[in-house]
């Protein structure tokens, strides 16, 4: 016999010689959940994530970066009575968001701290963009007035001192709306990750669980992208590259490889994929049970990701594969 492939595979040491991906702290964005509380509540939807209250998302963020994470995405649980149909609060220079990134870039200068560009958490409607009925009473999400009021929002996020602002709300041109208001207002260092890719996913349920943030009638698929499709995710790529994204994102991750790997294809720039809530829940409920070996099929999950082609994963396991790095787990 002449080939024998096995043989690149007889230790630990040759595994590791010809081991063709990589998975490190270093790729890791942690999603973390925010709210006005003083005390830290656990998410049901999400068994093993909290809301944090300022303090306890400064420790957090903290603990994690100690252990060689090197960026966090913060998204806010606001309460009913400040949102409406407009959804003014997320602009609001004292609220929530512009607070906690103050507090995290003052304990962890060193911290990339990334936020969410959507109207979501902020909406009466509960959706990412302005809702209004159309002449047949249909609920329609209006594009450009929305892009207008995101750019007002990631202004208010950059003047706080956010790294990177990251829209997610799939709405069209907001990339260069954003690119072009962020640097009038003097922010050309702050970056854009743009949810590029994102489909309209029921893997986000626990997500609108954890936030409230739920659409209160109708669904997203006007605006996030549907799952049957991939040449639809290389045009949003590609219009987002042209517009000035300095990064792009496929969301959710793991059903979506296919999409990571022609994305990868497509562009030269950083790809993320968000390893999203759905994802999240299905692994660790599973493993809570007993029936699946949590670290393993964490472990596996991840490294799937970054062999489709993403250079940086969102992850809530973000912090735990961290200790297991350095705990030489992996
Ligand atoms: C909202 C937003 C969502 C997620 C990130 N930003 C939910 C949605 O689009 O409905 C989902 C993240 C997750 O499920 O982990 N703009």
């Amino acid at each position: 016999m002449l080939h024998r492939p096995r043989r690149n595979r007889k230790s630990p040491a040759i595994r590791n010689l010809v081991r063709e991906t990589s998975l490190s702290a270093k790729d890791f964005i942690y999603p973390l959940f925010v709210h006005e509380a003083e005390e830290n509540v656990a998410i049901e939807s999400m068994p093993g994530c909290t809301r944090w209250s300022l303090a306890g998302l400064v420790k957090e963020a903290g603990e994690a970066h100690a252990l060689g994470v090197p960026a966090v995405v913060i998204f806010p649980a606001v309460p009913e009575e400040k949102k409406n149909s407009t959804a003014d609060e997320c602009y609001n220079p004292n609220g929530l968001v512009p607070r906690a990134i103050q507090a995290l870039k003052q304990a962890h200068p060193t911290l990339c701290v990334i936020t969410d560009v959507a109207l979501d958490p902020y909406n009466s409607d509960g959706h990412d963009g302005i809702v209004r009925p159309n002449r047949n009473d249909e609920l329609e999400i209006i594009n450009d007035e929305t892009v207008a009021v995101l750019c007002k929002q990631a202004i208010c996020h950059a003047h706080a001192g956010a790294d990177i602002v990251s829209p997610s709300d799939m709405m069209d041109g907001r990339v260069e709306a954003l690119r072009t208001a962020l640097d009038d207002a003097g922010y050309q260092d702050v970056s854009i990750l743009s949810y590029s890719a994102k489909y309209a996913s029921a893997y986000y349920g626990p997500f609108r669980g954890a936030l409230d943030s739920a659409p209160k009638a109708g669904d997203k698929k006007t605006y996030q992208m549907d799952y049957a499709n991939v040449r639809e995710a290389v045009r949003e790529v590609i219009l987002d590259e042209e517009e000035g994204a300095d990064m792009v994102m496929v969301k959710p991750a793991g059903a979506y490889l296919d999409i990571i790997s022609k994305v990868r294809e497509t562009t030269s720039l950083p790809v993320a994929a968000y390893q999203v809530s759905g994802e999240y829940l299905m692994i660790k409920s599973a493993a809570d049970a007993g029936w699946l070996d949590e670290k393993a099929i964490v472990l596996e999950s991840l490294f799937a990701i970054k062999r489709a082609g993403a250079d940086l994963i969102l992850t809530y396991f973000a912090k735990q594969v961290a200790q297991w790095e350095i705990d030489g787990e992996f």
